[in-house]
């Protein structure tokens, strides 16, 4: 292949159509302009709060509701160090995954006592952060230190698997086929490129192959669909019984202690047993990670259990509550 060819295809496309205004490719050192809200920010970090926001989230989500507000709270490595973690919770409310803004407050606390409360700027440093692993600690060398790494999201692995015809990629295929074709004059722009082109033209269903800068290198643009072979997520249907109690004009919540929303506030977990004595107001569904919940709501009229807490509405607004809380609440 004739790289820097590729190299220079990948480019001229990322400078003509590529997202080049994101925040978090224009901070401080990053960019010659950089957006002018962040340039307080320390640019590894900057870099670190996107990549750990972006796991599993859409770009347009981080971008309008959660990026800079949470920078404007935690403007530093220490002041995340040093917040509550029901403070980072409630910046979070709404993103799904929590144990990442649990580990946001877990990571800061490890530079303070390992990296003299910086981030580390190597890649096998970064990975002793809580929640990092093989792609983020690439991500936050490449765009956070200016690093020449490769790695490989979902969107990149796509864009691997099409291009060498792979249907089932392995890690260390995608790992030694992203290292090949890594441009170690310009990794920053290759990187953010490769993600572009992933997010917007080599696409899951209906890749736009013929405005692909990578088309004469592609030998899987005849039926880009096999390429990788779609896996197929299981959901895992689950039934919850959720419960409110009142008590003068406040209503009940649990700190929840379970993985899934450990540290949000949620409704009462009613059994089955209590099930009988209470009033049901009205039944939703919702996603969230792997499961496909029916969630059934209910008032209830007998003794609260004494882990419940009471609060009023306005306590509630300033709680970290989950969306399923949220939905949960209109009921009553
Ligand atoms: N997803 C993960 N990192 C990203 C980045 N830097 N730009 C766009 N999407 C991303």
């Amino acid at each position: 292949m004739n790289l820097s060819l590729f190299h220079s295809n990948l480019l001229e496309w990322y400078f003509s159509f590529g997202r080049l205004d994101l925040p978090w490719r224009n901070l401080p050192t990053q960019s010659p302009t950089p957006n002018p809200k962040l340039t307080h920010i320390n640019r590894a970090y900057g870099v670190y709060i996107s990549e750990m926001m972006l796991q599993q989230t859409q770009v347009s989500v981080v971008l309008n509701r959660y990026y800079f507000p949470f920078l404007q709270s935690f403007p530093t490595l220490e002041s995340l160090a040093t917040a509550s973690e029901e403070k980072i919770l409630k910046h979070w409310q709404g993103l799904g995954y929590y144990s990442r803004a649990r580990n946001l407050k877990k990571s800061a606390i490890i530079c303070q006592e390992r990296y003299q409360g910086k981030l580390p700027n190597s890649r096998e440093k970064l990975k002793t952060l809580a929640g990092v692993g093989d792609y983020s600690s690439g991500a936050i060398a490449c765009f956070g230190f200016g690093e020449a790494v490769s790695f490989f999201d979902g969107n990149i692995t796509r864009i691997l698997a099409r291009l060498f015809a792979n249907p089932s990629p392995t890690p260390s295929f995608l790992q030694t086929k992203a290292q090949e074709i890594l441009n170690l004059t310009d990794p920053f722009n290759h990187n953010q490129a490769l993600l572009d082109l992933g997010a917007t033209l080599c696409t899951p269903k209906n890749p736009n192959c013929l405005l692909c800068p990578l088309h004469s290198f592609c030998q899987g643009k005849t039926s880009p669909s096999l390429y990788p072979t779609p896996k197929k997520t299981q959901l895992f249907p689950l039934e919850l019984h959720l419960g409110f109690f009142e008590q003068n004009g406040k209503i009940s919540l649990l700190k929840s202690r379970d993985k899934l929303y450990f540290g949000l506030y949620n409704p009462y977990t009613l059994s089955k047993d209590l099930l009988s004595s209470s009033k049901l107001l009205g039944t939703f569904s919702h996603h969230y990670t792997k499961y496909f919940i029916t969630a059934r709501v209910y008032l209830c009229k007998m003794k609260a259990p004494k882990e419940v807490k009471f609060f009023s509405q306005e306590e509630i607004a300033h709680l970290p509550i989950s969306n399923l809380c949220k939905k949960a609440l209109k009921y009553l």
